[in-house]
């Protein structure tokens, strides 16, 4: 039994996720360790886009009916409490498809018309860290505008090389796009203090929050962010629905991303006027039920209390990196303890390729990802071509990171490496 204290009542948690209920490979419990690629889903958030299919289903911000009425009451309901999570006012939350559409947004508003337009010779400056949804956008925004992408390195162990953080950010950066925690290495990078760098020269900054919104207490405020870009599938919500915050003076500033109905003013042939944000960049009907399901997925999480989750996500990490560390052939990826480091844990396991860890684990029904991650160029700088993932969250418990750790060494077996 494990000697690691539980800051959840993680058992009665599990009793609100039907697919943790359900066996796999022969009928194996399922030990679900890839929520940092989406999470499972609580009944509350299936019973909340059930809800809204049953009774309110209309198109938010166009009937003049009830159901109208409710269906924008629902949209903007989800709105307000998004940004009651964030510490954000209500019209700084757009809502988007996912992270990679918030970023891409920005990306896009940035080579567009307006003061906030990037020019020639402009520099945008990103890390090495990125998932390529804060990596790829920016490349096409310097393609597009002829600015120049420059990128902040990793140390070998992981961490943001911020020696030359000063010199990295110059009088031409635009921009800073920087994650707010690995989704390989778990790495959780200063942003606050990145901001605070970056305002002084007067850049904006962007918060890639794919991975730290679900899983510790953010507040936008505190990290001195311009925008912060999320998705609500791995924060126990639905997909197809995720979240931009933009402070309200640079989304004022900024022109549409995709174009078309509900975000116009007036629209004659000659051309169009657009309504203010966050509708601006909300064209087409809404996603009502995702959003109410992210509503759902707020208060479940509001009610845990984020600082829990992170404390209980913590102990797991602590429990995965001393469990890894014990086994001989077995190399982590990024930080080896939990300072500022979240629950993402890749490794490598010396002799067994990872699609063949991954495929053993599976067998004994411990699901995991293996891969690059949609991060290529971090595993490069770590010195692999790909590694094995394991994510934990609110459901997770310290027997499932023993189990995860008995199936490494048995895949050791299985393939006869060095142990
Ligand atoms: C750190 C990070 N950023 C961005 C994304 C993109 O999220 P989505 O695919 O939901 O847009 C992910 C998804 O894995 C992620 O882990």
């Amino acid at each position: 039994m494990s000697t690691y204290p539980y800051h959840l009542d993680v058992e009665a948690i599990r009793a609100d996720f039907p697919a943790l209920a359900r066996t796999v490979r022969n009928d194996k419990p399922l030990i679900y360790l890839d929520s940092g690629a989406t999470s499972q889903k609580p009944v509350q958030v299936l019973d909340a886009e059930r809800e809204f299919y049953e009774r309110h289903n209309s198109a938010a911000h166009r009937g003049t009916h009830l159901l109208g009425e409710e269906a924008t009451d629902v949209y903007e309901g989800a709105r307000a409490k998004v940004a009651a999570f964030l510490g954000a006012d209500v019209g700084e939350i757009v809502f988007t498809k996912n992270a990679t559409e918030a970023i891409n947004l920005v990306a896009y508003a940035l080579s567009g018309p307006g003061r906030l337009q990037v020019r020639p010779g402009d520099e945008i400056l990103i890390t090495e860290m990125e998932h390529h949804a804060n990596l790829v956008p920016w490349q096409q925004l310097c393609e597009r505008t002829g600015a120049t992408l420059r990128w902040l390195d990793v140390t070998p162990e992981g961490r943001l090389d911020l020696d030359h953080l000063d010199s990295m950010i110059t009088g031409r950066t635009r921009i800073v796009a920087v994650t707010h925690q690995s989704n390989v290495t778990g790495t959780i990078p200063p942003v606050a203090e990145i901001a605070r760098a970056a305002h002084e020269r007067g850049a904006l900054v962007l918060a890639d929050a794919a991975q730290s919104v679900p899983h510790q207490p953010v507040d936008v405020a505190a990290l001195g962010v311009d925008f912060l870009a999320f998705s609500a599938h791995k924060m126990l919500g639905p997909y197809g629905i995720g979240v931009l915050f933009g402070r309200a003076g640079l989304l004022e500033a900024m022109p549409p991303f995709l174009t078309g109905g509900s975000m116009i003013e007036v629209v004659r042939m000659e051309g169009s006027t657009f309504l203010p944000p966050p509708q601006r960049f909300e064209p087409g009907v809404p996603a009502v039920a995702e959003a109410a399901g992210l509503a759902a997925a707020v208060d479940y999480l509001t009610a845990l209390g984020m600082g829990n989750v992170a404390a209980h996500e913590e102990s797991l990490t602590a429990h995965a990196l001393d469990a890894l560390r014990e086994i001989n052939g077995v190399r982590i990826l990024g930080p080896d303890t939990t300072k500022d480091r979240g629950g993402a844990v890749a490794f490598e396991v010396d002799g067994v390729h990872p699609h063949d860890v991954g495929q053993v684990l599976d067998e004994l029904g411990i699901a995991v990802r293996t891969g690059h991650h949609c991060a290529w160029p971090l595993h490069r700088a770590l010195g692999v071509q790909a590694s094995t993932r394991a994510t934990f969250y609110v459901y997770n418990t310290h027997d499932e990171v023993d189990a995860m750790a008995d199936g490494i060494r048995y895949a050791q077996r299985f393939f006869g490496a060095r142990q």
